[in-house]
């Protein structure tokens, strides 16, 4: 095994995750080097200056592992290798040893909740009487009915269609909250445990910085396993504000018993060199029970979806800010901001629709159109919200240049198998996944050397292709550069937020030396009294603030 040699950034002020802000690369669409259509590991290596020059802390991998590709290596069926689609376990050692020659750390992405079902040891429990120690690994049970052909329960799978599966010819059921591709580990087996333990280890002893852990609520299962007569969902649409309302609480999601397993991971982390850290993927409310996570012995983060939400409505985001907040405060740990990732539409076309900030699951071409002028300037407003608040805020890769979702990809290049499992009434998600583009005029678009792409790039990315925005004052880019600058330069990640008066549909408040305006009305507003250090648009002067638009004053 080739190790690098330098495998920890040190840690001067300790605790880097509190205020850091995190870049997710999603490995399929990010950069492709061998001209497959397909991203891979030497093709975010090509970028690494890109990476470095934007401003961010950190960089999390969706997964690289060796999978099938089911559901887009969130099927993994090697958990210690490198999919050959993405390059091999050397090409990620040299990408973790030039991020962190660039101060950047890599976390990357664990996906504990369920295997591939080609997974050695799902083709050794197919293989395996019932009652058998390799069966015991999954969750196997015997069907209803008097021959077993009912399911064991009625749970939904999270992507369409049932949860339980059964084998040609196999009496017993296996349950999958995702794909049949996607069998669910049994966590209370001890084996189960240990692997992964192994499996943590495994990576943290190549050098990275942490884990971002994929359905952290849903290892454990109510014991017996109920039906459940909700539907079966990760992420709920609801408006976010109501804090009393417990979505998601089936009895397959936030079981008390899985804390445990964190608290076990917690201690193996802690004992590396170098401040590792882990972050949930939990859709777990009101925030109360998502502060479970991040206890001191627990997680270090969990993402925050009540934000990721949030309607376009001041109100509502003030709300779910303090509760944020508040929160997190509660356990000592750090608040994070998020707006979008590869599971949800992009922040752009969600604001630039008639009910702004409403989270459809995938737009479209039957469906509205969002208005992309109006979504970008939203979306640039909203991320002058985010890059100042205090604790971890998340970028998704195409965030920084404004890409809009793909809302008119042709039913045939779909690939989520939400999509599939449905019959396509849920759209899915490939329409935020579409390959980055990086050169306006070169074939698929800079992407890599082939005209090929995994799925189809829109005509319309051209004009957000990096060669067009960088060095452009206007562009997105070069907001989220300048924005990324300032937040370090006056330390916003560690500060605090202090509210100012301001009418309705705007948000003001002071972090440190910088007073944040955002104004998500329609009509021009007065600035409050302070310089403009950045703004989301050119202010019109006269210290006044165009509606959808946002700036940073230093407070005078
Ligand atoms: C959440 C991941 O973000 C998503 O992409 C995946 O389909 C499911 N978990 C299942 O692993
Ligand atoms: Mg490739």
């Amino acid at each position: 095994m080739n190790l690098p040699t330098h495998t920890t950034i040190a840690s001067a002020a300790g605790n880097w995750w509190r205020n850091a802000v995190i870049y997710q690369i999603y490995p399929r669409s990010f950069a492709d080097a061998d001209g497959d259509g397909i991203g891979d590991l030497p093709g975010i290596l090509s970028r690494m200056e890109y990476l470095a020059a934007l401003g961010v802390d950190a960089l999390w991998l969706s997964p690289f592992y060796r999978s099938p590709q089911t559901d887009a290596g969130y099927d993994v069926s090697d958990y210690r290798d490198v999919d050959p689609l993405f390059g091999t376990l050397d090409d990620f050692d040299r990408l973790l040893q030039a991020a962190h020659a660039r101060d950047l750390r890599i976390i990357v992405d664990l996906v504990p909740n369920h295997t591939s079902d080609e997974h050695a040891w799902f083709r050794a429990a197919l293989a395996s009487p019932p009652g058998s120690v390799e069966r015991a690994r999954y969750m196997f049970r015997d069907g209803r009915g008097a021959d077993g052909s009912e399911p064991p329960n009625n749970w939904q799978s999270v992507f369409g269609g049932g949860a339980w599966s059964r084998a040609e010819g196999d009496r017993q059921w296996y349950l999958h909250l995702f794909d049949r591709k996607q069998p669910d580990l049994d966590w209370n087996n001890p084996e189960v445990r240990t692997e992964f333990e192994s499996v943590l280890r495994f990576w943290l002893d190549r050098g990275v910085d942490g884990f971002r852990v994929d359905v952290a609520h849903g290892l454990i299962k109510a014991a017996g396993l109920p039906d459940w007569a909700g539907e079966t969902s990760m992420v709920d649409g609801a408006p976010a504000q109501d804090a009393s309302d417990g979505v998601n609480r089936g009895p397959m999601w936030d079981q008390d018993n899985v804390h445990a397993i964190y608290r076990d991971w917690r201690r193996i982390l802690d004992s590396y060199p170098g401040d590792r850290m882990m972050v949930a993927e939990a859709w777990v409310r009101p925030q109360s029970r998502l502060a479970r996570y991040v206890r001191p012995d627990e997680m270090n983060q969990a993402f925050n979806f009540d934000y990721l939400l949030a309607r376009w409505n001041a109100p509502m985001l003030r709300t779910i800010i303090d509760a944020s907040l508040a929160a997190a405060a509660e356990v000592g740990a750090p608040a994070t901001w998020v707006t979008s990732n590869h599971d949800t539409v992009r922040i752009t076309s969600r604001l630039g629709l008639s009910h702004p900030g409403i989270r459809p699951k995938g737009i479209s071409a039957a469906d509205e159109q969002p208005d992309e002028a109006l979504g970008l300037r939203r979306a640039r407003a909203l991320a002058m919200l985010t890059l100042a608040l205090p604790g971890s805020a998340y970028i998704y890769q195409g965030e920084e240049l404004g890409l809009p979702e793909d809302t008119t990809m042709p039913a045939t290049f779909r690939q989520d198998p939400a999509f599939r499992r449905t019959g396509g009434r849920e759209i899915g998600r490939d329409g935020c996944r579409v390959p980055l583009p990086w050169v306006a005029g070169a074939p698929s678009l800079g992407f890599g050397p082939g005209a090929a792409t995994w799925l189809p790039q829109p005509e319309g990315f051209a004009g957000y292709a990096v060669d067009r925005q960088e060095g452009a004052p206007d562009s997105t880019l070069e907001l989220y550069h300048a924005l990324l600058r300032l937040r370090r330069e006056h330390g916003l990640g560690r500060g605090a937020v202090r509210w100012q008066a301001s009418p309705d549909q705007v948000l003001v408040f002071d972090n440190g030396p910088v007073r944040v305006v955002v104004n998500l009305g329609t009509d021009d507003v007065d600035l409050p009294p302070g310089t403009p250090i950045a703004s989301s648009l050119a202010l019109p002067g006269e210290g006044r603030l165009p509606g959808n638009g946002a700036a940073w004053l230093s407070v005078p």
